[in-house]
């Protein structure tokens, strides 16, 4: 008999949640047990959360074996799905790994940009304490939510979300925050049926590493873009949310983030600026940084050999650094419902240290 769900230590929950009666059952989807309390799903109830401060950060990836070997030898198979970004590992649980695994996970995630594992038996609440090991966990200013779990942001399309793109913009999650996230986590719990056969298909995801692109670049437009900061924005997320009559929960905010930044784990440097969020080189004149950050925006969709393309399957998970990584989901599946639920804790404020080399230079590739 499988042994029955351990109660899990949480981070405390903010004050004025809404629909306090409302608990989601361990070992359930909150998919199910919100629409079965006869709520909206996803829930998009006001409350108001205190702004965000930056707060002291130490990467779990510092305390890691450089070789990962406490992961890595623990697994069935290790594979690299492709020589710039993508290891999947095979024959882990992610709820059985020792606090020295995550570690080391952490560094895998850190140098790979992004780590799938497939058939899952996580459930949210053991997916939150997974999460919180690694930060405190971001509340999203304006998304959906859990009612009794707000850190969990569902990721979530049916017939009301046409928007009339086939595709989302790249992006690094929430870049506009002061803290943005670093190790990230989805687990992805429904997918779009398709084909005679009923074979899931669709809704893939792709994510880009920073790194490689950071050094495709040419060496000139590298020093160049070190000397820089890019003005990231909260704001049309904020409009969004206000035109919707969706919730504002907490003060929108604009960051200035370096355009290039160090990964305080590896110490390599990679690209951070992204098309969703990134709206103002800072200094420049507007037509001249606006070239420049097209030039950028097109280098990451076009930069095909930094890229990983990800097919879902039923409780895999995908845990991504998006510090170093730019991701973008497949949106090729309408009518049909896909949902997973994403974890994010929030990393360092952004910096680059001049000392810090390309993954090349460092020898990381
Ligand atoms: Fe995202």
């Amino acid at each position: 008999m499988p042994a029955l769900p351990q109660p899990l230590r949480l981070p405390e929950r903010p004050q004025g949640l809404p629909h306090p009666e409302y608990v989601t059952p361990r070992g359930v989807s909150p998919l199910v047990s919100v629409r079965d309390a006869g709520l909206q799903y996803p829930n998009y109830t006001p409350f108001k959360l205190p702004n965000l401060e930056e707060r002291p950060f130490v990467d779990r990836g510092l305390s890691a074996d450089p070789n990962k070997s406490r992961l890595l030898n623990a697994a069935q198979a290790v594979i690299h799905l492709t020589p710039e970004i993508g290891t999947e590992i095979v024959g882990l649980q992610l709820t059985e790994l020792t606090d020295e695994q995550k570690d080391d996970l952490a560094r895998l995630v850190a140098e790979r940009g992004v780590v799938f594992f497939r058939d899952q038996t996580m459930d949210v609440h053991e997916q939150v304490a997974f999460g919180a090991y690694y930060g405190p966990l971001h509340i999203h200013q304006m998304a959906g939510i859990i009612p009794d779990l707000p850190w969990v942001h569902p990721i979530y399309k049916d017939e009301t979300a046409v928007n009339g793109r086939s595709h989302q913009i790249w992006h690094s999650d929430v870049s506009y925050e002061i803290q943005p996230p670093g190790l990230t986590m989805l687990k992805m719990d429904t997918l779009p049926p398709a084909g005679p056969g009923g074979s899931v298909a669709g809704g893939d995801t792709i994510w880009a590493s920073g790194y490689g692109l950071y050094e495709s670049l040419s060496p000139t437009l590298r020093s160049f873009l070190e000397t820089l900061e890019a003005r990231h924005s909260g704001l049309e997320q904020a409009e969004k949310a206000i035109r919707t009559n969706g919730c504002l929960r907490r003060d929108p905010i604009e960051t200035l983030h370096p355009m290039v930044r160090t990964h305080p784990v590896t110490g390599w440097k990679t690209l951070y600026v992204n098309e969703n969020f990134t709206k103002e080189i800072v200094g420049l004149e507007k037509r001249v940084g606006d070239g420049i950050l097209d030039h950028l925006f097109r280098t990451v969709a076009e930069g095909y050999e930094f890229q990983v393309r990800w097919k879902w399957s039923p409780n895999a998970v995908a845990i991504w650094d998006n510090r170093a990584t730019f991701h973008t989901g497949i949106f090729d599946y309408f009518p049909h419902l896909r949902h997973g639920l994403r974890v994010a804790p929030q990393a360092e404020r952004p910096y680059l240290d001049p000392q810090s080399t390309t993954r090349r230079e460092a020898g990381g590739k």
